[in-house]
């Protein structure tokens, strides 16, 4: 059925870049001077946020994780994983020096839509039920001694102000959360009360961020990790910061030692080369004005950009032919994986970009049409990458000029997770290309980049050890 309307639009057709396509180019492009600015103000507002929560910086979030694990952690422990889009928990089993992670075992289910509109409540009993549910297959061969209560590291992936490794306030929520009756509460009192109605008696002895996580457990097996970052639905990143150079926490805590920050440069916003379509689908988000950064290089938001791009160029130059595909003007009917599986697509006729289009969005489609498709998410994937990589560059910057030499004079690894970086091999090399092309042959050679598979959870319950209240011997 799709052939024969193919063959009979596609003399309709005209060829070559269309004026709307020319223009996204133009308003997407990230040439090697932007890049450098936006690294750039990335250092300048680390260093802002830094100095004080209340100016125009971004939030760098004291985590108070002083210490990374040793590897000489030993037990078992739990970890509670709440992302974007899934939830997981997990068992981890640490054997100390020599035998480090000995087992993982772990559940995940995908978090049901309606719960990002729920209460409190009803969300954190969802958690509570998953915990349980998983606690209750625990092996006999994990002894438990009386009295002595299981301790859980909770990966919290949203920007709560910490006031001790156990505990924090939900500052806001973002990808698409609009939970109510948690922001400004502690949400490990939110966990502890939703375990209590389920009958379960755990200690959260670590409230820990996506990033967080990801930085403890990829340091736990390379000691040159030194920022980790999340490139999944939302965004993040984290990196070691010198107590003293953390003027806002001055007063509050001993001025030596280091602490982790979760920058959430996800809300970082200035200087990015945006769109029309950018704009009004932050306007029509459940944070419109928030975390721009975080919806122009994401996951979540990918995919909805260029569907928003290509029903404007039906609306307008009739691409897809005389009738506009309704499907199409469906909010978030395409998503980021969708673009990247048309993006995989090197067959001549581009056939499973024209069946991909025809399934997700019920548009029918010549090969002049997909190849501007394809254009659209060239387009949309390379600005995200490049400005993830320009980000990226702004941290190690930022710790180079406080500590001269120790970030691109040695070797200095930077720890990727999320279903965006891991999948996506497009985004991926814009990334890498990037950092490469800010830094120059010299600098960036001892910069590397590596994903870091399922660090979060693992990292959370490596901090929830680090963290036990129980000596580790
Ligand atoms: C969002 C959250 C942040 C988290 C990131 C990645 O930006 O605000 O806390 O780290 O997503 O999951």
């Amino acid at each position: 059925r799709r052939r024969s309307t193919t063959a009979v639009r596609s003399s309709t057709v005209s060829v070559g870049p269309t004026r709307l396509l020319t223009k996204l180019k133009h308003d997407c492009d990230t040439p090697l001077p932007l890049l450098q600015q936006v690294a750039d103000t990335m250092s300048s507002q680390m260093q802002a946020g830094l100095s004080s929560d209340h100016g125009p910086g971004l939030p760098m979030i004291p985590t108070f994780v002083h210490t990374l694990p040793t590897g000489n952690e030993k037990g078992l422990f739990y970890a509670l994983d709440l992302g974007g889009t899934n939830f997981r928990v997990l068992r981890v089993q640490l054997g100390g020096k020599d035998d480090r992670v000995i087992s993982t075992e772990f559940d995940q289910v995908s978090i049901p839509h309606d719960l990002m509109f729920a209460t409190s409540e009803e969300l954190f009993d969802f958690i509570a039920l998953g915990l349980a549910k998983f606690v209750a297959k625990e092996d006999d061969k994990f002894h438990f001694s009386q009295g002595r209560k299981r301790e859980i590291g909770f990966t919290f992936s949203f920007p709560v102000k910490q006031t001790s490794i156990d505990s924090g306030i939900l500052i806001k929520w973002t990808k698409g959360f609009a939970v109510s009756g948690t922001v400004g509460r502690d949400v490990v009192a939110c966990l502890n009360e939703a375990m209590e109605r389920q009958g379960l008696d755990m200690r959260v002895s670590a409230l820990v961020n996506d990033t967080v996580g990801t930085l403890a457990g990829a340091e736990y097996w390379d000691n040159d990790v030194k920022v980790a970052v999340i490139l999944g639905t939302g965004t993040n990143a984290c990196y070691i910061e010198q107590i003293s150079s953390i003027p806002k926490l001055q007063g509050h805590v001993s001025s030596s030692g280091k602490m982790i920050i979760s920058t959430e440069w996800g809300a970082f916003s200035n200087g990015l080369p945006l769109t029309v379509f950018d704009r009004e689908m932050d306007a029509a988000s459940v944070n419109p004005g928030h975390q721009i950064f975080e919806k122009t290089i994401s996951g979540m938001y990918l995919g909805e950009i260029v569907r928003r791009v290509l029903f404007n160029m039906a609306e307008e130059e009739g691409l897809f032919g005389i009738s506009i595909p309704q499907k199409l003007s469906t909010p978030f009917i395409l998503g980021t994986p969708d673009l990247c599986a048309m993006q995989q697509d090197n067959s001549g006729d581009l056939d499973a970009v024209g069946s991909l289009l025809y399934d997700k969005a019920g548009v029918e489609s010549n090969l002049g049409e997909r190849k501007t498709v394809l254009e659209v998410c060239e387009t949309i994937v390379k600005r995200g990458g490049s400005l993830a990589g320009a980000g990226i560059v702004g941290i190690l910057q930022k710790m180079e000029e406080d500590s001269k030499g120790l970030i691109f004079g040695k070797r200095s690894v930077v720890a990727i997770d999320g279903g965006l970086y891991e999948n996506y091999p497009q985004y991926r090399t814009y990334l890498q290309d990037s950092v490469k092309e800010i830094l120059g042959t010299e600098k960036s050679n001892n910069v590397v980049i590596e994903h870091s598979k399922d660090g979060s959870g693992i990292g959370g319950a490596l901090l929830a050890a680090s963290n036990s209240m129980y000596s580790q011997d």
